[in-house]
C-alpha cells in the first residue's frame, strides 16, 4: 500500500515483536492534581490516588503514568522541579509514594513516573548556586546562560520564543543589582534549560533515575525528550506557522504527509542528533535493573521516521505518537498513519504507540469535532473560541476512536477521565485559569486548563467526590454528574463500559500483540482491519454501511439492522 492510495490492498502490516509488557500494554495517565483529593484542599495527592486505584485495576489498564509529583513550586504544574528525589508536600510523601506503589504493583498494575530532564525550577539548588556564582563558573555551566546582544548587552542572544508565549530568554541581575547575563528557558522563565552539554548534569540525572528504580518504578516517561540539546551556536529561527513552537503539530487539513497531522520541520531546540547519546546512557542505566523497565519519550518531532530512531533497540522503548493523535478524522488519512507508524516503529524493532488525550492537548472527546477554524495546539480552547465542537458528535467520535486505538497492536496510551467520556472544559472563567500559556501570551491563548480539571467520581458527592470538601483547584463545570464515574457504572452503552470492555476483549483476543491485516470492502469513508481473529470496522463516513455476518463483540453505538452508522466502530469475531 502506498500512502496516496484510496483503499489499502488487503496486506499484513508486519509489527514489531518482543516479551517485555510495555509492548503491547496500555498505560493510564494519571494527572496528579487532578485525579482525587484525600485531604479536601481541592488538589489531588497520592494518599487520594492509592484509595482509587482499584477503579484503575478494574478498568483493566496495565500500566499507570503520572504526571509529576516532585518537590515543584508548581509554576507548570509540576513540570518545574525543585527537588527530584522527593514528593511535594502537596502530594504527599515518600512513604505515600511508597504505599501507592505497592498498591499498585498488588493489583497487577506497572507505575511509570514522569522525568523532566530539560530544565529544572528556578527553585531548585542547583538554580540557586548558578545565579550565585560569577559568569564562566562551573554553577552556570549547568545551565544555559549567554551573554547579551548590543553594547549593553541588553537585546535577547537570539530571537527564539518560548512554548508558552514570549522570548526563550531572561535577564539576571548580578548581585550589585547591575543587569546580567541572559538564561535560557524553553517553557516559563521559572523553568531554565539544563545545559545536557555538561557531563555534571548527565551524571546527577544518573542518580535521580537510580532513586527512583531502588524505589521501584517501572519506568520513565520523559518530558520534552526532544529539547535537550540545542544546535551549535543557538543560531536564530522564525516558525513557518502558527504553533511551531509546540512540535508545530496543527489540525490543518492540508498535511504535509497525507494521512499524518502537519508538523513544521524542527526548529534548532527540538531533535538534535546530540539526544541519542544521553538516551543510551538512560537505557543503559535502566538496563541495570531486573525486568523490563520502559522508557517512554516525549518527542514532538515532524516525521514518525525521525521519531522511529529514538526507538532503536539501545534507546527508547518506545515513544508518543502524536503524528497519530493529530491525525484528522478522516479514513485515508488514519489508514495513513497507521500504515507508517507501524512500518516507521517496527523497522526499528520497536512497537508502534497509540494516544488520543493527555494533559497537553485537548480532549478528543471536543478535539474531534472541533469546527476547521479552531486555533492550532497549545492554544487551547475557551469561552471566546468561535464554534464550540459539538458534545454529541465528538463524544461519539471519541468513542468510535477509541475502540479503534484499542485494536491495533502495540501499546495505548489513555489520558484520565477520557474513560468517562469528559470534554475539554471550555467554560472555564479566566479567573480561573493557571497555565502559564494564559498568562505569558497575555490571555490570547486559553492553554490546557481545559483538559485538566479534576475528574468526577461520584455524582452526588461534592465536587463530584474528586475531595471531600466540595474544593477543586479548577472549578468543575455543573453539568458533569452524568460523566462521574459512579453514574456510568454497570449502565450498559456508557462510555466505562464501552472502555472496560474493549480492553477486556484487548486482552482476551491478544490484539496489543498481534498484527494488523488491512480489509478494504467497504468503500474509502471507512477503516478496517483484522487483527487476529478479530475484524474491526470504523466508518468515518455520512452513510450508514452494511456490515458482514459475525458476532459483534463491541459496538461504540447501538447497532440496528445489520448496519454501521457514521461515526461508529465494531469489533466482529467472524
Ligand atoms: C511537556 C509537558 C507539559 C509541560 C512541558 C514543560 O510538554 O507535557 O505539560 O508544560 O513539558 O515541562
Amino acid at each position: 500500500m502506498t500512502l496516496e492510495s484510496e483503499l489499502p490492498e488487503t496486506a499484513t502490516v508486519i509489527t514489531a515483536t518482543g516479551d517485555e509488557w510495555w509492548r503491547s500494554a496500555v498505560i493510564y495517565q494519571i494527572y496528579p492534581r487532578s485525579f482525587a483529593d484525600s485531604d479536601g484542599n481541592g488538589i489531588g495527592d497520592l494518599p487520594g490516588i492509592t484509595e482509587r486505584l482499584p477503579a484503575l485495576a478494574e478498568l483493566g489498564v496495565d500500566a499507570i503514568w503520572f504526571s509529576p509529583f516532585f518537590t515543584s513550586p508548581q509554576k507548570d504544574a509540576g513540570y518545574d522541579v525543585s527537588d527530584y528525589c522527593d514528593v511535594d508536600p502537596l502530594f504527599g510523601t515518600l512513604a505515600d509514594f511508597d504505599v501507592l506503589l505497592e498498591t499498585a504493583h498488588g493489583l497487577g498494575l506497572k507505575v511509570i513516573a514522569d522525568m523532566v530532564p530539560n530544565h529544572t525550577s528556578d527553585q531548585h539548588e542547583w538554580f540557586k548556586a548558578a545565579l550565585a556564582a560569577p559568569e564562566g563558573s562551573p554553577e552556570r555551566d549547568r545551565y544555559m546562560f549567554r551573554e547579551g546582544k548590543g553594547p549593553n548587552g541588553d537585546i535577547a542572544p537570539n530571537n527564539w520564543e518560548s512554548v508558552f508565549g514570549g522570548s526563550m530568554w531572561e535577564r539576571v541581575t548580578r548581585p550589585d543589582g547591575t543587569p546580567g547575563q541572559w538564561y535560557l528557558h524553553i517553557f516559563d522563565k521559572s523553568q531554565p534549560d539544563l545545559n545536557w552539554e555538561n557531563p555534571w548534569v548527565r551524571e546527577q540525572f544518573f542518580g535521580i533515575l537510580r532513586f527512583w528504580l531502588d524505589r521501584g518504578v517501572d519506568g520513565f516517561r520523559v518530558d520534552v525528550a526532544h529539547g535537550m540539546i540545542k544546535e551549535a551556536g543557538l543560531p536564530d529561527y522564525t516558525p513557518p506557522v502558527e504553533g511551531a513552537s509546540m512540535g508545530g503539530v496543527t489540525s490543518d487539513d492540508t498535511a504535509l504527509i497525507p494521512g499524518i497531522a502537519d508538523l513544521t520541520p524542527d526548529p534548532p531546540y527540538w531533535g538534535q542528533p546530540g539526544v541519542h547519546e544521553i538516551w543510551r546512557g538512560w537505557h543503559g542505566v535502566l538496563a541495570e535493573y531486573p525486568g523490563d523497565r520502559v522508557l517512554a519519550a516525549e518527542a514532538w518531532l515532524d516525521t514518525l521516521e525521525k521519531t522511529a530512531l529514538w526507538v532503536r533497540p539501545d534507546e527508547f522503548s518506545q515513544a508518543f505518537n502524536f503524528a497519530y493523535m493529530f491525525t484528522d478524522w478522516k479514513a485515508k488519512k488514519l489508514r495513513a498513519v497507521i500504515q507508517e507508524s507501524i512500518d516507521a516503529f517496527s523497522g526499528v524493532g520497536a512497537p508502534s504507540t497509540w494516544v488520543l488525550s493527555n494533559h497537553d492537548v485537548v480532549r478528543h472527546a471536543s478535539r474531534l469535532a472541533l469546527p476547521k477554524d479552531a486555533p492550532p495546539q497549545g492554544a487551547g480552547i475557551g469561552p471566546k473560541t468561535p464554534g464550540k465542537p459539538d458534545t454529541a458528535l465528538g463524544l461519539r467520535r471519541a468513542r468510535a476512536a477509541t475502540s479503534l486505538m484499542l485494536a491495533l497492536p502495540g501499546s495505548s496510551y489513555l489520558y484520565q477521565g477520557e474513560e468517562l467520556g469528559l470534554p475539554e472544559d471550555m467554560e472555564l472563567p479566566d479567573s480561573a485559569r493557571q497555565d502559564p500559556t494564559w498568562f505569558r501570551t497575555k490571555g490570547e491563548k486559553y492553554g490546557r486548563d481545559g483538559c485538566r480539571v479534576p475528574i468526577p467520581w461520584e455524582a452526588d458527592k461534592p465536587a463530584y467526590g474528586f475531595s471531600t470538601t466540595g474544593k477543586s483547584w479548577l472549578p468543575q463545570p455543573v453539568n458533569w454528574a452524568p460523566y462521574a464515574r459512579d453514574s456510568q457504572d454497570g449502565v450498559p452503552g456508557s462510555t466505562l463500559e464501552l472502555y472496560k470492555s474493549a480492553l477486556k476483549l484487548r486482552s482476551a483476543h491478544g490484539l496489543g500483540t498481534g498484527s494488523l491485516e488491512w480489509v478494504g470492502d467497504y468503500g474509502n469513508k471507512v477503516v478496517a482491519f483484522r487483527n487476529g481473529d478479530i475484524t474491526v470496522i470504523t466508518n468515518l463516513g455520512k452513510v450508514a454501511v452494511e456490515l458482514p455476518v459475525g458476532d459483534i463483540v463491541l459496538a461504540s453505538e447501538e447497532i440496528v439492522g445489520g448496519a454501521l452508522p457514521a461515526d461508529t466502530t465494531v469489533w466482529l469475531r467472524a
